[in-house]
Order: structure tokens, then C-alpha cells, then sequence
């Protein structure tokens, strides 16, 4: 069972959040474009596509921390260090992705529908996309490497 739900898990971290990572990397890139071209329905529809994308993911991710939980509680390791770490992490990533990018990213696809001075620079939502990046490749990095768990390899 174990097994089971650690797959669920590590198949949900990379379909949900592979998506996610390029989706709203492009995303600052291609609003510089779509601001370079007032009216430009082309970069306007990217901009949405990527939008979509990441929202879409956002909620799939959603198995991620579901299925990491249940296979923490198979594997008794709930009290673990490096899980509750693991956790305030995925949580502090998961609200940097809701409250920050995910808005902000709707803020500038309307700044440039409404062909209209974005109201931040781009380059801050690339600041938040990083940031969110940071923290879940740490997540990833403290689930493999388990520091001062004695439950395995
Ligand atoms: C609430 C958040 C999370 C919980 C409770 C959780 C829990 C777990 C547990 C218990 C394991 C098994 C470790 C072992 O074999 O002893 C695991 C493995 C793994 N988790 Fe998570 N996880 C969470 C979030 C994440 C996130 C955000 C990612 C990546 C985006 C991730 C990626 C992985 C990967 C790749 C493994 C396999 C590591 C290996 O077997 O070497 N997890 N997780």
C-alpha cells in the first residue's frame, strides 16, 4: 500500500508541477511580448493558455501534499524532522503560488486584454515564480535526501 500511494505521490509532484514550472516560466517572457504588441491576439491567447495551465495544475497539485500525507502515515514518519520541514515548505510554496503568481498573473493578462500600463513589471512576477521554484526543488531535494531519517537508504 505503501508503495501504491508513494507513486500516486511522486507521479502527482511531476505531472502537476512539471506543468506548472514552465507554464509560469514563460509566462513573464511572454507578457513582455504581448506588451511589445498592443493588440496582438496572438500573444494574448499565449498569455491565457499559459494562464490556464497553471491553474489547471495548481489544483491537480493538490494530490501532491494528499498522497505525500497518507504515505507519511503509512510509513509512521509524520513526527520526522525532515517531513515537517518538508511540509511548512510545501505549504509556504503552495501559498506563494495562489496568493502571488496565480493573481498576479491575472492582474497583467488583464493590464494587457485592457492594452493598458501593466501595473507591476513583469519582472516581479518572474521574483514570485522563482521564489516558488526554490521551494518546491527544496521539498524535492529534503524528500530524497531524508536528513536524519533512519527508515532508509
Ligand atoms: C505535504 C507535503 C508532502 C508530504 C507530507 C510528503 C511526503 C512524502 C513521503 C512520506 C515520502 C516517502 C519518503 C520515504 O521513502 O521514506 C515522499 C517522497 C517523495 N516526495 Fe514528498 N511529500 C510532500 C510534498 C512533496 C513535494 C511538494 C514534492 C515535489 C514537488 C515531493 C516529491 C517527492 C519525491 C520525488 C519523493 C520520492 C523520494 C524518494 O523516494 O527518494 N513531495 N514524500
Amino acid at each position: 500500500m505503501t508503495k501504491f500511494l508513494l507513486s500516486v505521490h511522486v507521479l502527482a509532484a511531476i505531472l502537476a508541477i512539471g506543468p506548472v514550472t514552465v507554464a509560469a516560466g514563460a509566462f513573464p517572457a511572454s507578457t513582455r511580448r504581448a506588451l511589445a504588441a498592443p493588440g496582438g491576439e496572438r500573444e494574448v491567447a499565449v498569455l491565457r493558455g499559459l494562464h490556464r495551465t497553471c491553474r489547471v495544475y495548481a489544483a491537480v497539485g493538490i494530490a501532491v501534499p494528499v498522497f505525500g500525507l497518507a504515505t507519511a502515515n503509512s510509513l509512521g514518519v509524520l513526527g520526522d524532522a525532515w517531513l515537517i520541514t518538508s511540509i511548512a515548505l510545501t505549504a509556504l510554496a503552495a501559498a506563494v503560488l495562489v496568493l502571488l503568481v496565480l493573481p498576479r498573473q491575472a492582474a497583467l493578462l488583464d493590464d494587457v486584454v485592457a492594452s493598458r500600463r501593466p501595473r507591476w513589471p513583469p519582472s516581479r512576477l518572474a521574483m514570485h515564480t522563482g521564489l516558488f521554484n526554490l521551494l518546491w526543488t527544496t521539498v524535492t531535494v529534503l524528500m530524497v535526501v531524508r536528513p536524519g531519517s533512519t527508515t532508509g537508504a
